[in-house]
């Protein structure tokens, strides 16, 4: 063992045991100890990875990063998984990616989307989904939600489409899958690009299938309240191979090249081609095929990443059971409470547990009794996004009314199922809820 490798071996120890000292579990005290909706569920092997890519100093995407793409694409069984930044980069090269040039050579769908071109999308929904339509100048059309699954409602989509209607992209809202089987025959039947954001709903499933692997496209995130962390993070998952340069070209600055960061000519034709109208031969490094951004994740976020991922089956099972338990746990209280509503195929993997208030009941009231409580609450995103300041003047079309979108913003909000919760916090969850009424 050299010198290196045996400061290495202690730098490591240490650390371990500097996690197990400094983030060791605390006692929960009811009422005063704060439960979270979402945190970052973490032990010393995280630290330990995060440790020791910060040793190897490869900053930039390197080789943990090569190894989450691979297991992140065998667990979708998808052909492709790119990582970037955070899952709003992954919405944005996404729909990025319908707005190449070359999306018209990608076969599956109407080809590329030209600015004006419509996408049907719900208007209850995160703002960093809708954003990236609006900035590549498509117009947003929007479908209402349903009380209970808080996704587009599938009955409104079809009506929704419209002579320049190119595109769905679908919100699994909190872990609860949309009716795939719609959305898939309404995409193929009527000749329209499907993507899906899944940042909320990494493990769930409908008709068996994870969700993410229905779209020609998905997104997932890494943000500490989801399902796995790096901090910042998410990625595309891509299912329809014709988008594969696209989303890597459009991810690394829009460039031809494919090399991975630190290696040349991978190509073995660096300097042998024509491209564009520059001059023959001009360093394929710096050939500009796509409008592109750099939108990359480095090593040290995917090191923290694969140690996430040993714990996502259990993580999910953990999500499930918490939200099994509030379920059972309020089913008393349906005649003032509205409870989530799953699809019999579906199996969710829940961010949340949605909390519908009915009439007569005080939302307000509710999650101040809550709060008060130290059981932290959160609204289900946007609301009805339309009403929000900054989407109040935006490009769009609404198909129908959004009354159910406006009851959501009015009437709903969500409970933490994450796996920092046990059995005595969804206790004392139910016990608090119970007590205010
Ligand atoms: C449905 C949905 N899409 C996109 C995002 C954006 O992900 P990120 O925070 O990683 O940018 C979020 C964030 O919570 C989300 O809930």
């Amino acid at each position: 063992m050299n010198r290196a490798e045996e400061l290495r071996g202690k730098i490591l120890e240490l650390t371990a045991e500097y996690v197990k000292a400094a983030h060791a579990p605390k006692a929960f005290v009811p009422g005063q100890s704060k439960l979270t909706y979402a945190g970052r569920v973490f032990d010393e092997a995280e630290v330990i990875n995060l440790v020791s890519s910060s040793l190897d100093f490869w900053l930039t995407a390197g080789p943990c990063a090569g190894e989450f793409e691979n297991r992140m694409a065998g667990f979708f069984g998808a052909p492709d998984f790119f990582l970037v930044n955070s899952g709003s980069s992954a919405n944005l090269l996404m729909v990025a990616a319908l707005c190449a040039e070359s999306a018209d050579k990608v076969p599956g769908g109407p080809g590329r989307m030209l600015p004006g071109d419509e996408i049907i999308t719900p208007a209850v929904t995160f703002p960093t989904t809708l954003t990236p339509i609006v900035h590549n100048r498509l117009v947003p059309v929007f479908v209402d939600c349903e009380v209970g699954t808080y996704n587009m409602d599938p009955a409104l989509v079809e009506g929704a489409i419209g002579p320049r209607t190119r595109a769905i992209l679908a919100p699994h809202t909190l872990g609860n899958p949309c009716d795939m089987a719609v959305l898939t025959d309404i995409a193929k039947r009527r000749n329209l690009w499907l993507l899906e954001d899944c940042c909320d709903a990494l493990g769930a499933t409908f008709d068996g299938r994870p969700v993410g692997a229905f779209g020609a496209l998905a997104s997932l995130s890494f943000y500490p309240a989801h399902h796995i962390t790096m901090g910042e993070g998410g990625g595309v998952l891509v299912n329809n191979r014709g988008f594969k340069k696209i989303v890597l070209s459009l991810r690394d600055w829009g460039r031809d090249c494919w090399c991975d960061p630190g290696r040349n000519d991978t190509c073995g034709k660096r300097f042998d081609r024509q491209m564009g109208e520059l001059p023959f031969g001009y360093d394929h490094k710096y050939v500009y095929s796509n409008l592109g951004y750099n939108l990359k994740a480095t090593d040290l976020q995917a090191a923290i990443g694969l140690a996430q991922f040993e714990k996502l089956p259990r993580f999910i099972e953990a999500r499930r059971k918490n939200f099994g338990r509030l379920f059972e746990g309020l089913k008393s209280l349906e005649d003032r409470l509205e409870l989530p509503r799953i699809d019999p195929r579906a199996n969710p993997s829940p961010f949340g547990f949605p909390i519908t208030v009915r009439k007569g009941i005080d939302r307000r009231a509710l999650i101040d009794h809550l709060e008060n409580a130290k059981i932290e609450t959160r609204l289900v995103f946007g609301g009805n996004i339309l009403r929000q300041p900054g989407f109040l003047n935006i490009e769009h079309r609404v198909h129908g009314d959004l009354k159910a979108s406006d009851r959501i913003m009015r009437d709903t909000f969500f409970l933490g199922v994450y796996p920092g919760l046990g059995d005595e916090q969804i206790d004392f969850m139910l016990e608090r809820i119970n007590a205010f009424f």
